[in-house]
């Protein structure tokens, strides 16, 4: 692992059995100081940040910069005066360590889908002569349209849908790849990447993992689980912002041999040549389809400092710790209100967010969102909160699950304000 990432500092975890009070776990949470670095309104306690970060302060500067200097003053020169080229590889080299990925893995550029298409096609290309690909009925339905969208370019392709409970390793047979989430969008439960992985390679398969809701709150080892290409989202847990672009991890061994079809001019290895045939890069850059998402990329370039020195030791068990508080006391407070947990309660399968099912979920969360405790809701009856270590504190869980039981009791959720549904989130 990169060595910009630390070894954890203490324990901000309670072990035993009785409950620490939250001022106490705060008191000693060794990543309480990077709260200060967001930006996070008085009166919000933010549980998505799994599905939007928080804003970092410093990226406000960062852009202003961009915008202000290197745009508005510098105009074309900051081409070659800053950054601006080089970003796509050198916000991956930042990425890289909450991966367990080394420099040169991985390159960051347009939405998670878009890479997602590009890392599947390209894994379809490393197995020549087979075209099953499995993954899971419950996938992130973006997954699913891509592999979709693949099919019709090349209708040969046979996609094998693990149903809920089913084993994915089961359907394997002659397969190409397989293409899981690790983390659960709507359960928060954790795959077991090894496992499966190793799997798919006594197959003949190759491993793709989405990690969108992994990286920046587990402690995570791609090349020691055995994955062959990642995948994940720049504005989750990194706090890259509103559409910030993705990464793409690519295991080394298929780095100089692996040709993905998006192959644009900013992968070719000598873009300014204007050749008119394409040859790819000789390393990772041939990941690059076209010109990179400056804006978005100086971003999340900024809000990845805020890791430099973070343990993702420390993060994972504050994580844990967090939501494994958040559930017992929601059991506690509202016991009997029609709450049913739909996470793994079991720490080690279980990732940063948790999930209960309620008939009126919806209109809960609405109620929850005018009292300022900001999660979300998934269809058809999740509600869905998300616990980001470094800027969420014990007391605000605390508070959090106060206002939850008192919307509960009261029924104060059962307003037409609450019932109406917004298109987005
Ligand atoms: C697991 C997972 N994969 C993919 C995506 C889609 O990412 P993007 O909008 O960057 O394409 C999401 C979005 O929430 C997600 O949760």
């Amino acid at each position: 692992m990169n060595g910009r990432i630390r070894q954890p500092t203490s324990q901000p975890t309670q072990t035993g059995t009785a409950m620490s009070s939250a001022a106490e776990l705060d008191a000693r949470d060794p990543l309480a100081s990077v709260r200060g670095a967001f930006s996070i309104p008085e009166g919000v306690i933010y549980l998505d940040g799994n599905s939007l970060g928080a804003l970092p302060s410093s990226v406000v500067a960062r852009i202003d910069r961009v915008i202000g200097t290197e745009w508005g003053e510098r105009l074309i020169r900051s081409w070659n005066e800053t950054d601006w080229y080089t970003l796509p590889l050198s916000v991956g080299d930042r990425i890289a360590p909450l991966l367990g990925a080394g420099a040169g893995e991985v390159v960051v550029g347009e939405s998670t889908t878009v890479s997602l298409f590009r890392v599947v096609a390209a894994a379809l290309g490393l197995r020549p002569g087979r075209s099953v690909i499995v993954t899971e009925r419950e996938n992130f339905p973006t997954d699913l349209y891509i592999l979709e969208g693949l099919k019709s370019l090349r209708p040969e392709i046979e996609i094998r849908h693990a149903a809920d409970g089913e084993d994915p390793a089961t359907l394997l047979d002659g397969a190409a790849l397989l293409l899981l989430t690790h983390v659960d969008y709507k359960t928060g439960r954790i795959r077991d990447m090894a496992k499966l992985s190793a799997a798919a390679h006594a197959a003949g398969a190759l491993a793709i993992w989405d990690l969108s809701h992994s990286a920046g709150v587990l402690e995570l080892d791609l090349p020691g689980s055995g994955a062959d290409f990642a995948v994940g989202c720049g504005y989750k847990y990194l706090n890259g912002g509103p559409g910030a672009p993705s990464y793409t991890w690519v295991a080394p061994a298929h780095i100089a041999t692996v040709n993905q079809p998006l192959s644009g001019w900013m992968g070719h290895s000598a873009p300014f040549a204007f050749s008119p045939d394409y040859v790819p890069a000789p390393g990772l850059r041939r990941f690059i389809t076209g010109t990179p998402q400056v804006l978005s990329l100086a971003a999340l370039d900024e809000a990845m400092k805020l890791w430099e020195g973070v343990s993702l030791r420390d993060v994972r068990a504050k994580s844990t710790a967090q939501t494994r508080r958040f559930i017992e006391r929601v059991e506690e407070g509202c016991a009997g209100l029609g709450l049913t947990l739909v996470s793994p309660r079991d720490d080690a399968h279980r990732g940063g967010h948790v999930s209960f099912a309620h008939e009126h979920g919806y209109a809960i969360m609405q109620a929850l969102i005018a009292r300022g405790v900001i999660g979300d809701f998934r269809a058809p009856d999740i509600l869905r909160f998300g616990f980001s270590p470094l800027y969420l504190s014990f007391a605000e869980i605390d508070r959090a699950v106060d206002v939850l039981a008192e919307i509960l009791r009261t029924r104060s959720w059962d307003a037409p304000e609450f019932s109406t549904r917004r298109v987005v989130t």
